[in-house]
């Protein structure tokens, strides 16, 4: 990468960290992803499986199941609650208001969403955005646990209580389990990815208050040093006001 595109990513990722604490949901676009990994077919195949499942109700009252998108060489991946309407529309994850939050705090880490995998616990909507009923977690679970021991990651962020509970197997208060590296087994072989848990982005939205933001942003410097990236300059925060 040259200088100058260094200088032109650390400039976007700058605007992207002070617009995350000042409250600007704009989008921004970036460049497309590289070209397509070996790995694409055996994830393909495991969406395929998604989208034609009817284990639960929800598989047939859905518009679209949501199997996931990004880069299947990801090193990074985010796992949410399950879809809702936007995503159950467009058949992709995280495309709402919560989706362009997330979206941003990807870029201000200075990633892009295809450089990243972004699933859910769910891959079809429950009606009215309820919560997931446990039978279809447990319905559910085998294809994204499936789509990380394909992946990965050394890193995985739960974001919110479902994401962060069922992964880690606890009960425990998302506020409690925020903040600090977990441990993620693919398997008995493989090496653990390190889990962070943070607020859901739907949940940040709702609760927009400076320190909000402030806990997802330590969160997500957290793993930004994990993954050896450059860290973000220190953002002015735009002032203590939420
Ligand atoms: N909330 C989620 O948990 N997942 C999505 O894909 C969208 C909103």
């Amino acid at each position: 990468m040259s200088t100058e595109q260094d200088m032109s990513k650390l400039l976007r990722q700058h605007i992207e960290m002070e617009s995350f604490f000042a409250g600007d949901f704009t989008m921004k676009t970036k460049p497309a992803a590289a070209g397509r990994q070996p790995q694409d077919q055996a994830m393909e195949e495991i969406a395929s499986q998604v989208r034609v499942c009817r284990k639960c109700e929800i598989g047939s009252t859905r518009t679209h199941a949501v199997p996931g998108e990004g880069n299947p060489q990801a090193r990074l991946v985010f796992v949410g609650e399950a879809p809702g309407g936007d995503e159950d529309v467009q058949g992709r994850p995280f495309v709402g208001r919560a989706g362009q939050l997330l979206t941003k705090m990807i870029y201000a880490m200075g990633l892009g969403r295809d450089e990243v995998f972004i699933c859910n616990i769910l891959k079809c909507r429950p009606p009215n955005n309820r919560d997931p009923k446990p039978e279809e977690i447990h319905n559910c679970l085998p294809y994204l646990k499936r789509q990380l021991e394909l992946l990965q990651p050394e890193v995985i962020v739960a974001l919110g209580a479902h994401a962060a509970r069922t992964l880690l197997e606890t009960d425990l208060a998302i506020g409690k389990l925020r903040g600090r590296f977990h441990e993620y087994r693919f398997s008995e072989e493989a090496p653990p990815a390190k889990l962070m848990p943070t607020y859901h982005p739907a949940y940040l939205l709702r609760n927009y208050s400076y320190d909000n933001r402030k806990r997802v942003w330590e969160d997500m410097q957290k793993v930004v040093v994990e993954l050896g990236l450059p860290v973000p300059a220190a953002s002015s925060g735009g002032g203590k006001q939420d």
